[in-house]
């Protein structure tokens, strides 16, 4: 039922061909305000390929129904394709077993689950988090919540200028009370790529007994992700930044940490009896996946997951890194531009400002060259201030971005420079 993705051509598949790699993203052929659309903000979300599109339109026009539930045959077809994605995730990131792999809305709900399932748990006051000044949101809010809630105790890992991390402030907050680090593997503001092997690694010297979580939301779009290797407990990321569609993510947890972790949400789907004596659930995965879940954003993820494997890392990684350096020594045309994050560890996310003129003045004058780029603080907040500033202009590439999308972007900064310098 889920259509085949016939990614570069049928006959070398995994053949990188990334001219033609971008005719595969209807969008990219389309125009805004009148020029090229020069999709430069793939790290907020990405386009999609018509692989996903069609894997997506298949289960709608020939075999939707509700999934786990059905006995007749459509719902059984769907079942078994939702359960097979389920196994595709897994491998995906070499998680050990599928049971493994939650199914969720987004990063974002993942590390809520974490925060009120497994760390309400486990955690009591006092009871030490430690995350990075470079955090997205959504790996800050859950823990302050649960700060109010139980009384844990944030640190935070300082941030050099170039946008790397303190890391022997890392180590010297690591105490008898840490129990759990949570961190970023890529930075969604300036690029940067955390060492998350050696964070790990230190974490596990100083306690085995500390948790670590990581935000894989650009980590698992940019480069292979293997979380026995990284032998990280959890490891979060969403449909939406890897080709596929939004409202569906994913939560890698350890098994036996899943398995001692209580339900987040109750309702239908995750429980074995229910009655008002009393309620059992399901074992994991399925504990914490109450209600109907995203079915044909599921399907959408398998597509997105088969798409980019067909790609292969090694290939996009050298030309996304071709990219980044072709746009970095572009961006040196531009006087006045300042770059935050700026060490040789990094993916392709141009941050910048342009010394007075307002990010929002330049995202306005790009969109009418047809460039699309984030203006504002990328729901970074913490990082933003760490800089003493509001926000950046940020321009991010994808698998399809070329140098005509950056091309395009120096010319529209050349006119916001003209017209605002
Ligand atoms: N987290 C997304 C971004 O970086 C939305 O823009």
């Amino acid at each position: 039922m889920v259509a085949n993705s016939t990614i570069i051509g049928d006959e070398n598949p995994t053949m990188a061909d990334f001219d033609q790699i971008r005719t595969n993203f209807p969008v990219l052929a389309t125009e805004m305000n009148g020029k090229p659309l020069a999709f430069l903000d793939s790290a907020a979300s990405a386009q999609k390929p018509q692989a996903v599109i069609n894997a997506m339109n298949d289960v709608l026009t020939s075999g939707y129904s509700n999934i786990h539930r059905g006995l007749y045959s459509i719902s059984q077809q769907l079942t078994a394709d939702f359960e097979d994605v389920r196994r595709k995730v897994a491998g995906f990131i070499n998680a050990s077993s599928d049971k493994e792999i939650v199914f969720t809305r987004n990063s974002t709900e993942s590390i809520n689950l974490v925060a009120q399932s497994w760390a309400r748990a486990h955690l009591e006051e006092g009871d030490e988090v430690i995350l990075t000044e470079m955090e997205h949101h959504a790996n800050i809010v859950p823990w302050q919540i649960l700060e109010r809630q139980i009384g844990i105790q944030i640190n935070v890992v300082p941030v050099f200028d170039d946008g790397s991390l303190d890391m022997e402030s890392f180590e010297t907050l690591l105490s008898e009370k840490t129990k759990l680090v949570s961190v970023v593997h890529i930075s969604n503001a300036t690029g940067i790529v955390n060492p998350v092997n050696k964070i790990i690694e230190i974490a596990r010297d100083f306690n085995p007994k500390i948790k670590v979580l990581i935000d894989g939301s650009q980590g698992v779009v940019h480069g292979k992700v293997d979380v026995q290797a990284l032998d990280c407990d959890f490891y979060v990321f969403t449909g939406h930044k890897l080709y596929g569609p939004s409202g569906i993510g994913v939560l890698y947890g350890k098994y036996d940490i899943l398995d001692s972790m209580p339900p987040y949400q109750g309702g239908g789907d995750m429980i074995e009896k229910v009655s008002f004596d009393g309620t059992t659930f399901k074992e994991p995965p399925y504990r914490f996946e109450a209600g109907t879940p995203a079915i044909v954003e599921v399907i959408g993820l398998g597509a997105a997951i088969d798409y980019v494997s067909a790609i292969g890392f090694d290939a996009l990684e050298k030309r996304e890194n071709a990219l980044r350096d072709y746009g970095h020594e572009r961006l040196k045309e531009i006087e006045g531009l300042k770059l935050y994050g700026t060490t040789r560890d990094k993916i392709g996310i141009f941050s910048f400002t342009l010394e007075d003129i307002h990010t929002s003045d330049a995202g306005m004058i790009l969109d009418q060259c047809g460039v699309a780029v984030r203006s504002g603080h990328h729901c970074c907040m913490p990082l933003m201030h760490r800089y003493g500033i509001e926000g950046t202009i940020r321009a991010s590439l994808g698998l399809y971005s070329n140098e005509d999308d950056i091309n395009q972007l120096i010319d529209g900064l050349k006119k916001v420079k003209e017209l605002f310098g």
